[in-house]
């Protein structure tokens, strides 16, 4: 561990081995989120902190600098300069290597960063913790139960499968510290059998949906409805928020977290993240809609929808079809 970190931290991460994937409480996870899990299972979100859940490769990124920019962009003009957003975004089951000062514990770095900061924002991947999809994961569900009984408010991000698969790839391609993502199509198979980290796409996205008739605290959003209108997107978040900035505010921020701008600002690019390696992709690879067309064959399309509408079959949460 301490060579692992000393190379996080200093060094030449593209020498680090991948890590392996194991079942852990009916969920695949990699020990980068589960060595801090017992913090991770006792942390109390505060009301009015805002966690922004998804499964990986949804919209994360672009959702958490929109809440940052509602926030901070009028008080703070520095934050929006200097901080990488995975720090002002601390992503609560992942121990970050830029926070980490050799001697402190890792879990305690965590904590005075939540503590310092008067508004909590989490970058969290925590499966659906409760209903149908949910059957297993036992821990899981203790810590997410505890984010929902402080009333924290949950942004949740959806991306339709197809696409959220292509750019898991790619991801896994460039993230070093991912497990070895294998060929195309080995990892659409994968994908299709839930053996990702983080667990099944479906399982993810519809948990939460059950979840969200049942709160009021959880707004639901696509990563398709972002690229379709993202002012649309950035009121609805402000009216679940409470939030009231003026026009000329709202419009600003949406210049600013268009794919472009965030694609040439390295603090939204995770230019400063050494475990990407940029030779393979850029963090901001394309944010489009319906990339999955230049991967998927035609008998690959077909296979994934046969087997879509089968996962899907009871679920009342629906994606745009003509994607
Ligand atoms: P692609 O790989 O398809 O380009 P996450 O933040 O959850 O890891 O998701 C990353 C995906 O969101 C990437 O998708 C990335 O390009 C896309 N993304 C991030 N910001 C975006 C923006 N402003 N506009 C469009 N897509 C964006």
């Amino acid at each position: 561990v301490s060579y692992i970190l000393d190379l996080l931290y200093f060094g030449n991460t593209m020498d680090l081995p991948r890590p392996e994937m194991f079942d852990f409480h009916g969920v695949h996870m990699t020990h980068y989120f589960t060595d801090n899990w017992e913090k991770v299972q006792n942390f109390k979100a505060r009301p009015n902190d805002i966690v922004v859940a998804t499964y990986p490769k949804s919209g994360t990124t672009w959702v958490s600098y929109i809440l940052d920019l509602l926030h901070f962009r009028q008080t703070d003009a520095e934050r929006e300069n200097t901080v990488p957003l995975d720090e002002r975004v601390p992503f609560l089951e992942f121990f970050m290597p830029s926070l980490y000062t050799p001697g402190t514990e890792m879990a305690d770095m965590l904590s005075t960063l939540l503590a310092s900061s008067k508004l909590t924002f989490l970058f969290s991947l925590c499966p659906s913790p409760s209903g149908s999809r949910a059957a297993g994961y036992s821990n899981i569900l203790r810590h997410s139960n505890k984010i929902f009984s402080f009333s924290a408010e949950i942004v949740y991000v959806a991306r339709n499968a197809k696409d959220n698969v292509v750019s898991y790839f790619h991801f896994d391609c460039t993230e070093k510290i991912q497990p070895e993502p294998g060929d195309w199509k080995s990892f659409l198979q994968r994908f299709k059998d839930g053996k990702m980290v983080f667990g099944s796409w479906y399982d993810h996205v519809c948990g939460w949906w059950e979840k969200k008739q049942m709160y009021s605290n959880i707004h639901y959003m696509f990563f398709e409805d972002l690229v379709e209108d993202t002012g649309r997107e950035i009121r609805g978040l402000c009216s679940f928020l409470g939030l009231s900035p003026s026009e000329d505010e709202r419009e600003k921020i949406r210049g600013a977290v268009q794919f472009d701008v965030m694609k040439a600002n390295p603090l939204t690019n995770l230019e400063d993240d050494t475990t990407l390696d940029f030779s393979i992709s850029q963090f901001m690879r394309k944010g489009k809609v319906g990339d999955w067309k230049n991967h998927f064959t035609v008998a690959q399309n077909e296979q994934f929808d046969e087997h879509y509408k089968q996962m899907m079959k009871n679920a009342t949460l629906q994606f745009r079809t003509e994607i």
